[in-house]
């Protein structure tokens, strides 16, 4: 078997993860008998300087004649002064949408080996922590209308928050059947007091949670979500959320298990093909230093098998062999202690690689 895969290395500190995550992949291709052809495309900051595209049409051809799209990062301060649609993020955004990746799946793992990188409390992370943040990803105020005008001579800007009802019922369905596989808990964050596309949200997640009986539903408004992650963490196993409420609390989920350098990502749609993208971004202050953590891109590269490639025991070696270069002591700087040594993003990859021999 020989899978297809679009790589896009992005700006910033991605392509230096990239190259770890890549040769995760084909160490873990060998080891399972299988192989991949790897296909590279631009998109971000690269694609602009190369084409004045963030997203040229021949990224989004590549993408959807492959099995799965992995991203590094992209965005940096070098296009930060361009006109909102032409930057970076703007690619990204519209790469999501154009392969319709509605569901965006964000778990945040605290290990046990990293007990001492989190921020929260020892007795708060006592138990360990899982939990899933379900964001929804092609809709809500990231795409809606936005603009400048005039109002009473002074200069005024918005940006529309919209939801379809299936839109909210397509991300709550992935949401409600990864809550059936795991504890049977989802938590849907809104804003209901406040906002009537939010009303929208709860009404519909509550119609769609009668076909599922095994799971138990609870409502939260969003600003006391963001508190209970860090009184109380242990409480959520999966959260289902729009697309501007998601961005922020799988922030604070990663950065509760230790560090924003550790946490993956899979976005969804209708089909296999899959976008695996660390959540951090480019990290334009570290880029090039051989500093920035590749967990969070190999970590992706795992969802990558088990949700497009239906390669899961691959996955598995994959997240065994990061929890063992962990436990071994491997740290890079984001996540040691003061004083402690640091391996580079470079070794990092080649401890979770020869884990993978060991196996
Ligand atoms: C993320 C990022 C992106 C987003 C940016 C880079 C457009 O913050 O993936 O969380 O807002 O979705
Ligand atoms: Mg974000």
């Amino acid at each position: 078997m020989t899978y297809k895969i679009t790589v896009i290395e992005g700006d910033g500190i991605g392509p230096e993860i990239t190259r770890q995550a890549v040769s995760v992949l084909q160490k873990a291709a060998g080891l399972c008998g299988f192989s991949v052809k790897i296909t590279k495309a631009l998109l971000g900051g690269e694609a602009i300087d190369q084409t004045e595209n963030p997203l040229p049409e021949e990224t989004i051809e590549i993408c959807k004649a492959s099995d799965a799209v992995f991203l590094g990062a992209v965005g940096g301060p070098k296009w930060d002064g361009l006109p909102g649609n032409m930057r970076p993020e703007a690619g990204l955004l519209k790469l999501r949408s154009s392969l319709e990746l509605f569901a965006n799946l964000r778990p945040a793992v605290a290990y046990p080996a990293l007990r001492a990188a989190s921020p929260l409390k020892d007795e708060l992370l006592k138990d360990g922590l899982d939990l899933l943040v379900v964001r929804e990803l092609t809709g809500g105020i990231y795409f809606g209308e936005r603009g400048r005008r005039h109002v009473n001579g002074e200069e005024a800007a918005f940006d529309t928050e919209e939801y379809l009802e299936s839109e909210i019922r397509r991300v709550s369905k992935v949401a409600f059947e990864l809550a059936e596989k795991r504890s049977g808990r989802l938590c849907s964050v809104d804003k209901a007091n406040v906002l009537e596309s939010s009303r929208l949200w709860r009404e519909t997640v509550t119609a769609l949670s009668k076909e599922y009986p095994e799971v138990l539903l609870s409502h939260m408004y969003v600003d006391n979500a963001a508190m209970q992650l860090i009184r109380n963490p242990g409480q959520f196993d999966v959260i289902v959320t729009n697309n501007m409420f998601g961005d922020i609390l799988s922030d604070e989920s990663a950065i509760i298990t230790g560090s924003l350098g550790m946490l993956p990502s899979a976005s969804l749609g209708g089909t296999q093909l899959g976008l695996y993208e660390p959540v951090h971004g480019s990290a334009p202050d570290i880029a090039g230093k051989d500093m920035a953590n590749p967990i969070a891109a190999i970590l992706s590269v795992a969802m990558m098998l088990k949700y497009s490639l239906g390669e899961p025991a691959a996955a598995g070696m994959i997240e065994k062999a990061v929890e063992h270069a962990l436990l071994s002591g491997a740290r890079t700087p984001d996540i040691a202690k003061a004083g402690e040594a640091a391996s580079g993003t470079r070794e990092m990859g080649e401890r979770i690689v020869k884990e993978l021999d060991l196996a």
